[in-house]
């Protein structure tokens, strides 16, 4: 079982990569190989719409940090993407990182059920954490999944509502969802 962390917070400690690790760590007990990605410590650049991924290429031609994630993902059961919400949606580096996932999407993007390039049978964890009510947001939630979709995956989503910026937040309710999610996923394996 592999696993891919892609941590989308500037905050080593925060919320959303509390609740990451949460889930890696359970995962890793038992049995799992996890690989973390910390993006605000990665060195990329955002997908410059040269489409060179679905004319030259079968995968993004950009060759930086993001080149050995994108990889990655091709070959993990369990994809993390975690990101705090800033300004109503995902944080820049993970959105930088999000439109670079376009090179996982097929040419036949039109046709619903042959729209990702990548092997079936993988599953993605979508992380959320934010200030506002669990109500607030939930269209940064629907869109992500709706993406995730597109790209094959199974997603599975938490929202930590109420965070602010301490990383002394109470998350033990999302911490325990998340650690209950691994279980009942590497049971399923
Ligand atoms: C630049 C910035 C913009 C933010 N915008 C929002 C927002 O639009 N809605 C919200 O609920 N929280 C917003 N927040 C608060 C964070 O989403 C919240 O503190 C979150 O729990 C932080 O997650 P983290 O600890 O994983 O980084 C913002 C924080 C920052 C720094």
């Amino acid at each position: 079982m592999k696993i891919v962390n892609i941590l989308g917070s500037p905050r080593k400690n925060g919320t959303s990569t509390r609740i990451a690790r949460a889930f890696t760590e359970t995962a890793a007990i038992r049995g799992a190989m996890v690989t973390d990605y910390h993006l605000n410590d990665m060195q990329y650049r955002g997908c410059q719409a040269c489409e060179g991924c679905h004319t030259r290429s079968d995968h993004c031609v950009l060759k930086d940090e993001l080149t050995p994630l994108l990889a990655d993902i091709q070959t993990a059961d369990i994809v993390v993407f975690s990101t705090p919400i800033y300004f109503g949606d995902t944080s820049g580096q993970f959105k930088c990182f999000f439109d670079r996932t376009w090179s996982l999407v097929s040419t036949d993007v039109r046709e619903e059920e042959n729209s990702s390039r990548l092997p079936p049978g993988k599953t993605a964890l979508l992380i959320l954490s934010q200030v506002d009510t669990a109500e607030a947001h939930l269209d940064v939630r629907e869109r992500y999944t709706m993406h995730l979709e597109l790209l094959g995956f199974d997603v599975r989503a938490i929202t930590a509502a109420g965070h602010r910026l301490q990383s002394d937040a109470d998350v033990s309710p999302s911490l325990y969802s998340a650690a209950e999610l691994a279980r009942e996923l590497l049971q399923d394996r």
